[in-house]
């Protein structure tokens, strides 16, 4: 039940904070340690490359997750659009796992990659909010979300479970491996939840943004470096999905090979800026927009923080920062839709599982 909120929209991504107390409370055991699979963790151990295979928001998660197993775990890792995945199969390693990333468990595009992988003799692990659902029965492993129902079309509180539980995932493997690290996930998901609330507590700051930046363009772009490119093509989605705005997430650096052609006079460009390593050159790509014309607007976290910075993000685990940067734009894309009375929980043309291919 959606309760008080206008929007089941606006209430899942409000319960962000509950949802990461609540993946801690499920992966711990008694004495506070990581409580996974043995049968996981052997497999993780076992493999010599992870292929991640998703769709939508879940690849956008996915994408973080490959960051977060590759600097944690230390295992190569591949990124796949399911649908893509069964028509152009990528030259497998030795001892391939698969990740499944679900949020419904149902999507048929990764579906039909799990079948054509078990066919070859494949592993599978799913990750999803859905326990009892078919990617979740037909793989060989299932990690849960713990999210709690989500009914609004666009994902939000699941995209931040996956990737918090990818960490934990990432976590497990390395100390597998007898890898040393001074990353405590379920510690630092606990500040996570923390900043989110205080992000959550500033609904008008979002929305006044939502409505100077975006109430009336045609369309937006996101632009970050590293892993906030990552999650500027997740703030992209939820834009063009919820309200119609043809929006781009873009590396910041590749602008200058092409797309700033589409830079004018008021276009508004949302830049991400969490990781002290690429704070220099994704601002020196807001100046070069905003030379051109561009409404920029900076969200950074506290450790990037600058001058004229129009949302500063609460300090967390650099591992972490996604789970984080991508609230705002979560809600700037709620106010940006209700601003422009579109269908919020139920936008146009699309079903909250695609069970077709
Ligand atoms: C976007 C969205 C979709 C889904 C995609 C995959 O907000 O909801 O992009 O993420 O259809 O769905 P699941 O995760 O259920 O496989």
């Amino acid at each position: 039940e959606k309760g008080t909120y206008p929007h089941y929209m606006l209430k899942e991504i409000d319960e962000q904070p509950f949802v990461m107390r609540n993946i801690i409370k499920h992966y711990q055991n008694e004495d506070g340690n990581l409580k996974l699979d043995d049968d996981i963790r052997e497999a993780m151990k076992e493999t010599d490359r992870i292929y991640i295979v998703a769709c939508g928001t879940s690849y956008n998660a996915g994408l973080v997750g490959k960051q977060l197993i590759e600097n944690i775990a230390k295992v190569p890792v591949e990124v796949h659009i399911a649908s893509e995945f069964v028509y152009n199969m990528p030259l497998l390693s030795e001892k391939p796992l698969f990740i499944f990333i679900s949020q419904s468990g149902e999507t048929a595009d990764s579906r039909a990659v799990l079948v054509a992988i078990k066919k070859l003799g494949h592993k599978a692990l799913t990750i999803t909010n859905v326990p009892g659902s078919t990617l979740s029965r037909e793989a060989n492993y299932t990690l849960n979300l713990y999210a709690g129902p989500e009914i609004a079309v666009a994902s939000t509180k699941a995209y931040t479970a996956q990737i918090a539980v990818l960490a934990i995932l990432a976590v497990d493997a390395a100390r597998a491996q007898g890898i040393e690290l001074d990353f405590n996930p379920l510690q630092e998901l606990a500040i996570v939840a923390n900043a989110i609330e205080s992000l959550t507590d500033q609904k008008e700051t979002m929305e006044r943004v939502a409505q100077e930046y975006l109430s009336e363009t045609r369309n937006a772009f996101f632009i970050g470096r590293a892993v906030d490119y990552f999650v500027c093509l997740e703030g992209s989605l939820k834009l063009k999905e919820i309200s119609y705005i043809q929006a781009e997430g873009f590396a910041g650096g590749e602008l200058k090979h092409g797309t700033i052609a589409l830079i004018e006079d008021g276009t508004p460009v949302i830049a991400l800026s969490t990781q002290e390593h690429v704070d220099l050159s994704i601002r020196g790509n807001v100046k070069e927009v905003a030379a051109r014309g561009a409404n920029t607007c900076v969200i950074s976290t506290e450790v990037t923080k600058d001058e004229g910075d129009r949302i500063v993000l609460p300090e967390v685990h650099e591992y972490l920062t996604p789970l984080v940067s991508v609230v705002p734009l979560q809600l700037i894309a709620y106010y940006a839709a209700l601003h422009r009375d579109c269908d919020v929980d139920k936008p146009r043309n699309l079903a909250k599982s695609v069970t077709v291919e």
